[in-house]
């Protein structure tokens, strides 16, 4: 893994953050059984703290409002870790993760002429991603709710990260006036144009010229990683990690060429 996931920064990034959000984030990570690794489950200060987004806004108009605020940032993508026995593959949800799955045939994914391994339907770890980003599900549309979660906690809005102009969506003060625009974050269901994902690495073997051998099973040493030998979002970004542009995990001109060659 990268150097940045490791117990200096653990030192390092708290200070700048809530000491009761980081309370629970520990006691969170001690569910996760991670201890050691905790860094990798730093999330808060990312755009994806859910919880922290109206403190950090200074606003009273996202937890708790627009989307329901679960008290913890971890579970609007993660199982709930008190309950690790809870598969939400029982319950319609994306297998392993507290996120449902968009109708079968929802997307249109990338192909050309030139491109080798087709990709055939994203991996469950981009159903996750996309589960937000596609702006067909609200942001608290996961399949369990935290322990000790009522409805009467429920938000008078479930709205999904989508540039609309209607109450359904972030777009509706998201819209560069009120808000910045949230449409660029909004990858929609047309993903033709977007860089291809979910196919196997074309550089898992030197046969291919164009692309480079990866330094192991996990990917690249400079954090970029495969998941089953393919590329997924989670390949080119890191959600945990406050510190980096667009939770890229290598500066954009040398991601790249971290596997292509020319
Ligand atoms: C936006 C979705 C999302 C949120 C929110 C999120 N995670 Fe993750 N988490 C992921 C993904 C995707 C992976 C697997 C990615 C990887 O390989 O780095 C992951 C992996 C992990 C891992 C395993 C890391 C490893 O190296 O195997 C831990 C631990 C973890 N998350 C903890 C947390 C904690 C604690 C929180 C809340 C503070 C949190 N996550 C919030 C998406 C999320
Ligand atoms: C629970 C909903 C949700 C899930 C799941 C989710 N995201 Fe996000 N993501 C968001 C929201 C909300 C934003 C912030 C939008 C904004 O700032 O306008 C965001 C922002 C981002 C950004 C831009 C970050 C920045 O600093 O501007 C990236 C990149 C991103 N997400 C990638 C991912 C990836 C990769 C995954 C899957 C591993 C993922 N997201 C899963 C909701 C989600
Ligand atoms: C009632 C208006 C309103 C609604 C609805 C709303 N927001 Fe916001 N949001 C704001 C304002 C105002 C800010 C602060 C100014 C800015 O970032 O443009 C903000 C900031 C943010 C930030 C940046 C926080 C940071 O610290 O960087 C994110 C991410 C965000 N909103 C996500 C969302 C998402 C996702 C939704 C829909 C689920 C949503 N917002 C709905 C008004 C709103
Ligand atoms: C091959 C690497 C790669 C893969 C795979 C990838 N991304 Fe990205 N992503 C990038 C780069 C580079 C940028 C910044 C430049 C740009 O906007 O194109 C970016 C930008 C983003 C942004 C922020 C847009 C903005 O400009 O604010 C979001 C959100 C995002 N990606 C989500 C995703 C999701 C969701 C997936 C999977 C469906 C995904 N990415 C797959 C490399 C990748
Ligand atoms: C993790 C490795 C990886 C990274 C990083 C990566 N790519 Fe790719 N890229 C691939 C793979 C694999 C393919 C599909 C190749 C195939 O199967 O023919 C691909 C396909 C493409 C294609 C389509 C080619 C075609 O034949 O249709 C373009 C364009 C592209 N990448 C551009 C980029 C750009 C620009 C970046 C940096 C922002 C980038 N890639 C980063 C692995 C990567």
């Amino acid at each position: 893994m990268t150097t940045r996931i490791n117990n200096n920064t653990l030192a390092i990034k708290p200070r700048r953050r809530r000491a009761v959000t980081l309370a629970g984030v520990a006691a969170l990570l001690v569910g996760f059984g991670l201890v050691a690794n905790a860094l990798a489950g730093t999330l808060l200060g990312t755009k994806h703290d859910f919880t922290g987004l109206n403190q950090r806004a200074g606003v009273v108009a996202m937890p708790g409002l627009a989307f329901s605020d679960f008290g913890t940032s971890c579970v609007y993508c993660h199982l709930p870790p008190e309950r690790p026995e809870l598969d939400s593959a029982d319950n319609g949800g994306n297998p392993g993760w507290n996120r449902f799955i968009p109708a079968q045939g929802a997307y249109d994914l990338y192909d050309s002429r030139t491109l080798d391994n087709k990709v055939r339907a994203p991996s469950p770890i981009s159903l996750l991603c996309l589960s937000c980003h596609d702006g067909t599900m609200g942001v608290d549309m996961t399949v369990f709710k935290p322990d000790g979660w009522e409805s009467s906690k429920d938000a008078a809005m479930h709205l999904r990260l989508n540039g609309g102009d209607d109450l359904m969506s972030c777009g509706k003060c998201h819209n560069g006036r009120v808000a910045h625009s949230i449409a660029i974050k909004h990858i929609g269901t047309d993903l033709t144009n977007d860089h291809p994902f979910s196919m196997t690495y074309a550089g898992l073997t030197d046969k291919d010229q164009d692309f480079r051998t990866p330094d192991g099973h996990y990917g690249f040493d400079n954090g970029i990683k495969l998941y089953d030998g393919k590329v997924e979002c989670a390949t080119c970004h890191n959600v945990h990690d406050p510190d980096i542009t667009l939770l890229l995990r290598d500066r954009a001109d040398r991601l790249c060429e971290t596997c292509h060659i020319k």
